[in-house]
């Protein structure tokens, strides 16, 4: 991490830890239109840095949503605004556990409104198809997988691209199958994840290429848990630097002290507890990048350090979460319909295989279904969670654990798909409001032409991280972890 000298950017100002951090590169995000200025003054109070006024006033977005956008960017159906914009990225579909071995069971998902079935071919492609047989509607969820995906109801059969390989209900001789196909969507394989791609074949980018994407299957672990809410409800929680002093915490981080880590640096287990739980606000300011923007939480320390945390959202789904080094977590939040969602964990080592306690804790903390049903939570809202009261007064503020769980029943009471009219967003919420307004944007903006982020193949995006280190008061906060060609002017705005 702390690895390249970084050349000294004329009038910025380096300390020996900055020095050590990586070299800056500065390019402005493509089209990136600013925060309104309320925002602007409201982060300016919190980041003790010079704040670059907002150059086109023309160009300020509203920080409430109306009821109109919020419909706008959260429903993502087939034909909806946003629903085209999903689908100009690859979204992880499903686990490649699920679909274990070839010709085996296949599986059925729903994916941006669209009921689908996967299965692995006898060579071990994985196809996803539309669940409906072509020809009069049976489900293909109950097909024969062998040598293609065979509908029980007539015994047409498709193979992974969709195309029908065989009709034996047809007459002998008719060549009707070749004027036939399923609906199907490309697919690939990486970090135990099956990618889907499911829009317009000509606009369709390369495969997905984060750094645990390149990393052999035994350095990655990936999970997934379905979520009861609209996808933005969930995504918005992943970018949420300031829940951190209260929904994650238990009583013991407030009796914590702090340690020989307070210094710049990575910070041990507990002075990161420690620090989350004494300093219960964040500072936050965003960045926009080429790939999306980065959140970055400032924290003091007690020995007059500050304390970061940046998150790095990859557009439009995909969230790194601050954490030390490299191998922090990255989640992706996939809309299946719009009051559901599929979260998937990615988690990677860059050095050295996952142990098998690694990946059975990661299983355990991120996906605990239903015994009894094992396609549902087994903490879900019907059940409020099996929320523990005694457990809230004397050993966690949420009373529910583990910690994702914390996130879902937050998430999921603010209902199927939160009122955002309503809401009251105060300086912490930066992030939030910089993701509504990129999302806002692309959706009104495809048909007009508009660049999405993170969809050029110049953008390094094996190397775009997240980071929490501690910096020594005078550093730039922004030179942490800006691998991928992330500005590094502090408190800069792309606009
Ligand atoms: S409905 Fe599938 S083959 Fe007839
Ligand atoms: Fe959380």
């Amino acid at each position: 991490m702390l690895c390249q000298p970084a050349p000294a950017v004329k009038g910025e100002r380096h300390s020996p830890f900055a020095l050590s951090l990586s070299k800056p590169v500065l390019r402005p995000s493509k089209g990136a239109v600013g925060p309104p200025f309320r925002v602007a003054r409201a982060l300016c109070y919190a980041v003790p840095y010079r704040i670059p006024r907002v150059r086109n006033r023309s160009q300020r977005e509203p920080t409430m949503l109306t009821r109109e956008d919020n419909e706008l960017i959260c429903r993502t159906g087939p034909g909806t605004p946003m629903g085209r914009v999903l689908r100009r990225y690859w979204h992880p579909c499903a686990l490649s556990a699920d679909l274990p071995v070839p010709d085996g069971q296949p599986v059925r998902l729903k994916v941006l409104g669209e009921d689908l079935v996967a299965f692995r071919d006898s060579d071990g492609r994985v196809g996803l198809l539309g669940e409906r047989c072509p020809h009069r509607g049976a489900s293909l969820y109950y097909g024969l997988n062998r040598g293609g995906l065979m509908c029980i109801y007539h015994g047409w059969k498709f193979d992974a691209d969709g195309n029908c390989v065989d009709m034996p209900s047809d007459i002998p001789g008719s060549r009707f199958r070749e004027k036939v196909r399923a609906t199907s969507y490309p697919t690939v394989e990486s970090a135990g994840v099956v990618w889907a791609y499911m829009g317009p074949p000509d606009q369709q980018p390369p495969p997905p290429d984060f750094l645990f994407n390149r990393l052999s299957v035994d350095q990655v672990v990936a999970a997934k848990a379905p979520v009861y809410c609209n996808y933005l409800q969930s995504i918005e929680g992943n970018i949420d630097s300031s829940h951190l002093g209260t929904l994650h915490r238990r009583y013991e981080d407030f009796r914590r002290e702090p340690d020989e880590t307070d210094r710049p640096g990575v910070p041990s287990a507990n002075q990161r507890s420690y620090l989350l739980a004494k300093y219960r606000f964040a500072q936050v300011d965003v960045q926009d990048t080429d790939y999306g923007f980065r959140l970055i939480g400032i924290r003091p320390t007690d020995a007059g350090h500050r304390h970061l945390r940046i998150t790095s959202h990859v557009f439009p789904v995909c969230s790194m979460i601050a954490g030390p080094g490299r191998a922090s977590g990255t989640f992706f939040i996939v809309p299946m319909d719009d009051e559901n969602c599929m979260r998937f964990f990615i988690r990677c080592n860059v050095d050295r295989p996952i142990t098998d306690d690694e990946r059975a804790s990661t299983y355990a903390e991120n996906t605990m279904m239903d015994p009894d049903d094992p396609r549902r939570r087994l903490k879900r809202p019907d059940n409020d969670y099996l929320i523990d009261r005694e457990a809230q007064r004397t050993t966690l503020i949420a009373g529910i654990s583990p910690n994702p769980e914390q996130d879902y029943a937050v998430t999921e009471s603010m209902g199927p798909i939160v009122n955002r009219t309503r809401e009251h967003l105060y300086s912490a919420d930066g992030a939030i409001i910089r993701l509504r307004q990129l999302m806002i944007r692309a959706a009104k903006g495809l048909d007009e032409g508009i660049d999405l982020p993170a969809l050029s193949p110049d953008i390094p995006y094996h190397l775009i991280r997240s980071e929490e280190v501690i910096v020594a008061e005078h550093d730039d906060p922004w030179l942490a972890g800006a691998d991928a060609g992330e500005t590094a002017r502090p408190g800069e705005r792309l606009w």
